[in-house]
C-alpha cells in the first residue's frame, strides 16, 4: 500500500519493500558498469566514492553492477575492473562500500553473475589477459557468429557453481549488503541456461523448458539455505529473448511464481538476448519505456515486486508507472550516471534542474565497451566525484571573465566560474543557448533529447547573480577588448570543412548543417557527400522527409565514429527508408544536377544525379576570434571545437578542466 507523503511524486516517494528489506523511495540506481575496480576485482576508493554520491543524491537502493562469483569455472571477467565477489578476501572492502552508502541514507544492493557465457567478451582474471582462459556455455555455443569458440560446462562444474554462487551470498550478507540479485540477463552465461538457443544441453540441465530452468532453481535453493528466509534474493532477468527460436514471455510467466515461491523477493525485468545491450540499455531511438508492456504481464504473474527500467529518468513518467501499478520500483541507470540528485531535486520540486540524460549511450558504447572506466557526456563528474568536492571552493580572487559562445563548453566553462564566485559574461551570437552545431543537431528525428543541454545550462546559469548571458551579441576583436574583462574563454565553436573540389559552390549545393539549421527546402533526389555522424543523421532525415537519399563516404564504413549501439539502430532505420550508401567513394567534382565519383577501391567511375547536394565533411575549429584577441596581448582561452573539434562529451569535460586549472 502506497502512502500519502508530501512529495509531488508521491508513489515514487513512498516506501516500499524488498522481503524484508525497507528502501526509503522506489527509485533504485539500476546496475551500471564502471569499471572502477582493482585489476584483480577488488572495490577501490573510486568506486565508493562514485555510490556514495549517487546515495547521497537521495536513491532509495544502489543495484552494484555485475559482480563475478565464479572465476573458478567461468575465468572470463567481462573486463578487467569489473568487481568480484568470489572470495573472502572482498569482503572488507565491499563493506566498506556498504557503509559509505548506508551512511547517506541508501540501501546497497549487488548484482552477482554467474559468468559471461558463450558472448563473454573480456578476459581472463587471473591471467590478466586475453586468450588464458576458456570461455564456458551451456552447450558449445559459439558466441557471435562463431567468432567466440565456448566449452560446455559439465556437471562438476554446474555443481561448483551452486556452490559458489550460495558462498556469495553469504559474503554479500556478511560485508553488510542489503539484497543479493541473481544475474539472468542478456546472453550472459545464466540466461544462456534458460534459453532454447544457447542450451542445448541433454542432460538434467537442458531440453525441456524444467530442465534448463533447473541451475536457476538450485542456484536459489542454495542462497536460501545459506542466507536463511529473511535476507532479501531477487533476480534480475531477461523475461522475452525477443529472438525467433529463443525463450518468450510465455514460458517466463510460468515460471516466475514458482521462483518466488521458492524464495525470490523481487523480480527485475530487461529483455533481450542476442543484443543484450539494444534491447537493455535502449538508445535515442528507442522509445521510453519500451520494455513496460513485458513488465505489466509479468506483474500480473507473480505477488512480490516487479522492477522495471529503461529510460524512466523522467520522474513524471516513473510516477505515472508506479500509479499504474505496471511496476513497483524504478530502476534507473543512465539517468543517475547524469545527474545523482534526480531523485533529491525531483523529491524538492527542482526538477528543472536536474542534469538530465541524453540516452547518447556515451558511457557504455565509448567507454565501457571500449574497457575504458565510466564517464558521461553531459556530467564531467561522473568518476571524478572526489575532484567535485574540490570544486566548488569559491574563488580567492574573483576575476571579470568574458565568454564568448553559448554552446556547451562555453556553458560549462560559465556553470563552473559561476560558482567559483567569478563574474561571467557569456556572449552568444544566436536568438538561444547552443544555436550552432548543436541546435543542427537536434533536428533530426530522436535528437530532441541534446535540448537538455542548453535547458540545464540555462535554468543553473539563470539563477547565478554574477554570470549575465547575452544572446544576439556577437562580438567582434574590438568589441570584445573594449569590454576590459580579466579574461576571455573563446568557445566560438567550428566551421564546416569545405575541400576545393570543383562545383561544391554550386547553386544547388549546401552545407549539411545549413539545411538542418534553417529547413532550407531541398529536392527529391539528395545526395549527402560525406558520411560521418552529421551526414547520416541528415540522411535519415531527409529520408524520412520522403527524399530519395544516398551518401557518399570515401572510408569504408559509414557513421565509422559514432557510438556502435546507436549507429546500429541508426543502419536499420537507414536501411528501412532505403538510403542509398556508397562507401570507398571520393567526390571528382559536381556539376549543376551531378556528382562524379570515383570507386577507390575498383577504380570505377560512377555518377549520381541529384537536386540538392548538402556537403558533410567535418568541422575545423574556428580560431579567428581568439588569435586576435590573443594578438591584442590579452588573457585568452579556448574551450571546446573551437580549440580542437570534439564530440560533446570532451568539449564539456575539456572545457571543465581548463576553467578548473586557469580559474
Ligand atoms: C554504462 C552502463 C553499464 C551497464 N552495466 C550493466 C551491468 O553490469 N549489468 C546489467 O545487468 N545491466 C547493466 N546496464 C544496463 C542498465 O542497468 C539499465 O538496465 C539500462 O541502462 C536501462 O536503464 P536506463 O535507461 O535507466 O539507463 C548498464 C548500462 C549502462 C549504461
Ligand atoms: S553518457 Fe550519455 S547516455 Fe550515458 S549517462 Fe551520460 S548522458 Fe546519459
Amino acid at each position: 500500500m502506497i502512502m500519502r507523503n508530501k512529495y509531488r511524486y508521491e508513489r515514487l516517494f513512498s516506501e516500499g519493500n524488498i522481503g524484508s528489506l525497507r528502501v526509503k523511495n522506489r527509485i533504485i540506481m539500476g546496475p551500471t558498469e564502471t569499471l572502477y575496480g582493482s585489476a584483480c576485482g577488488e572495490v577501490t576508493g573510486e568506486v565508493i566514492e562514485y555510490y556514495r554520491r549517487r546515495a547521497a543524491g537521495g536513491v532509495g537502493m544502489i543495484l552494484l553492477h555485475s559482480v563475478q562469483c565464479n572465476t573458478a569455472v567461468d575465468k572470463l571477467d567481462p573486463y578487467a575492473g569489473s568487481l568480484r565477489l568470489d572470495n573472502d578476501a572482498f569482503i572488507p572492502r565491499l563493506s566498506d562500500l556498504a557503509e559509505a552508502v548506508h551512511r547517506e541514507g541508501a540501501k546497497l544492493a549487488v548484482l552477482c553473475s554467474i559468468g559471461g557465457g558463450a558472448k563473454g567478451a573480456g578476459e581472463d582474471y587471473l591471467t590478466n589477459g586475453p586468450g588464458g582462459a576458456e570461455r564456458v556455455s551451456p552447450s558449445n555455443i559459439s558466441g557471435d557468429g562463431g567468432k567466440l569458440a565456448s566449452r560446455a560446462m559439465d556437471t562438476e562444474e554446474i555443481k561448483r557453481t551452486v556452490t559458489e554462487y550460495g558462498r556469495c551470498a553469504e559474503r554479500a550478507r556478511d560485508a553488510g549488503i542489503d539484497a543479493f540479485f541473481i544475474h539472468a540477463v542478456g546472453s550472459y552465461l545464466l540466461a544462456e541456461f534458460l534459453s532454447p538457443i544457447y542450451n542445448r544441453r541433454t542432460d538434467e540441465y537442458g531440453g525441456c523448458a524444467e530442465n534448463r530452468w533447473k541451475l536457476l532453481f538450485e542456484l536459489v535453493e542454495e542462497c536460501r539455505k545459506r542466507v536463511g528466509r529473511n535476507y532479501p534474493i531477487a533476480l534480475r532477468i531477461s523475461a522475452d529473448e525477443l529472438t525467433p527460436g529463443g525463450r518468450g514471455l510465455d514460458e517466463t510467466r510460468a515460471f516466475l511464481p514458482r521462483l518466488a515461491a521458492a524464495g525470490v523477493d523481487a523480480f527485475d525485468i530487461a529483455v533481450g538476448l542476442k543484443e543484450p545491450l539494444h534491447q537493455t540499455i535502449p538508445n535515442i531511438y528507442m522509445p521510453v519505456g519500451g520494455n513496460l508492456g513485458i513488465v505489466s504481464e509479468i506483474k500480473r504473474s507473480v505477488d512480490v515486486p516487479v522492477i522495471c527500467s529503461g529510460r524512466l529518468s523522467e520522474p513524471g513518467s516513473a510516477e505515472r508507472v508506479l500509479e499504474s501499478g505496471t511496476a513497483d520500483f524504478i530502476s534507473i541507470g543512465r539517468g543517475l550516471i547524469a545527474d545523482p540528485d534526480l531523485p533529491v531535486k525531483a523529491m524538492s520540486g527542482k526538477e528543472d534542474s536536474i542534469r538530465r540524460c541524453l540516452s547518447c549511450n556515451y558511457c557504455i558504447g565509448q567507454r565501457i565497451i571500449k574497457k575504458l572506466p565510466l564517464r558521461c557526456a553531459i556530467n564531467p563528474y561522473a568518476g571524478r566525484e572526489a575532484f567535485e568536492k574540490e570544486n566548488v571552493e569559491p574563488a580567492d580572487k574573483p576575476r571579470q571573465i568574458v565568454v564568448i559562445g553559448g554552446g556547451p563548453a562555453g556553458l560549462e566553462a560559465a556553470r563552473y566560474l559561476g560558482l567559483r564566485g567569478h563574474t561571467v559574461d557569456l556572449y552568444e551570437a544566436g536568438g538561444s543557448l547552443c544555436a550552432g552545431q548543436l541546435a543542427a543537431a537536434t533536428v533530426p528525428p530522436c535528437k530532441e533529447g541534446l535540448r537538455n543541454i542548453p535547458r540545464y545550462y540555462l535554468e543553473l546559469l539563470e539563477r547565478m547573480d554574477n554570470v549575465h548571458i547575452h544572446l544576439n551579441t556577437a562580438l567582434d576583436s574590438q568589441t570584445a577588448a573594449g569590454l576590459g574583462a580579466d579574461s576571455y574563454i573563446v568557445a566560438t565553436g567550428a566551421k564546416p570543412v569545405v575541400p576545393h573540389i570543383e562545383g561544391i559552390h554550386g547553386k544547388n549545393v549546401f552545407t549539411a548543417e545549413e539545411s538542418l539549421h534553417n529547413g532550407l527546402g531541398v529536392g527529391k533526389n539528395v545526395v549527402i557527400l560525406g558520411g560521418g555522424q552529421v551526414g547520416v543523421e541528415a540522411a535519415h532525415y531527409y529520408s524520412e522527409k520522403g527524399r530519395n537519399v544516398t551518401v557518399v563516404e570515401q572510408l569504408p564504413r559509414v557513421a565509422d565514429r559514432e557510438e556502435p549501439m546507436t549507429r546500429a539502430a541508426l543502419m536499420e532505420l537507414l536501411a528501412k527508408n532505403s538510403v542509398r550508401l556508397l562507401v570507398c567513394h571520393r567526390v571528382v567534382r559536381l556539376t549543376d544536377n551531378s556528382v562524379e565519383l570515383i570507386d577507390t577501391v575498383s577504380g570505377r567511375q560512377a555518377t549520381v544525379p541529384f537536386d540538392t547536394a548538402l556537403i558533410s565533411f567535418g568541422s575545423t575549429p574556428d580560431r579567428t576570434l581568439a588569435d586576435e584577441l590573443t594578438e591584442m596581448g590579452l588573457d585568452v582561452y579556448t574551450a571546446g571545437d573551437c580549440e580542437s573539434v570534439w564530440d560533446i562529451a570532451s568539449a564539456i569535460a575539456q572545457a571543465h578542466y581548463k576553467a578548473v586549472k586557469y580559474f
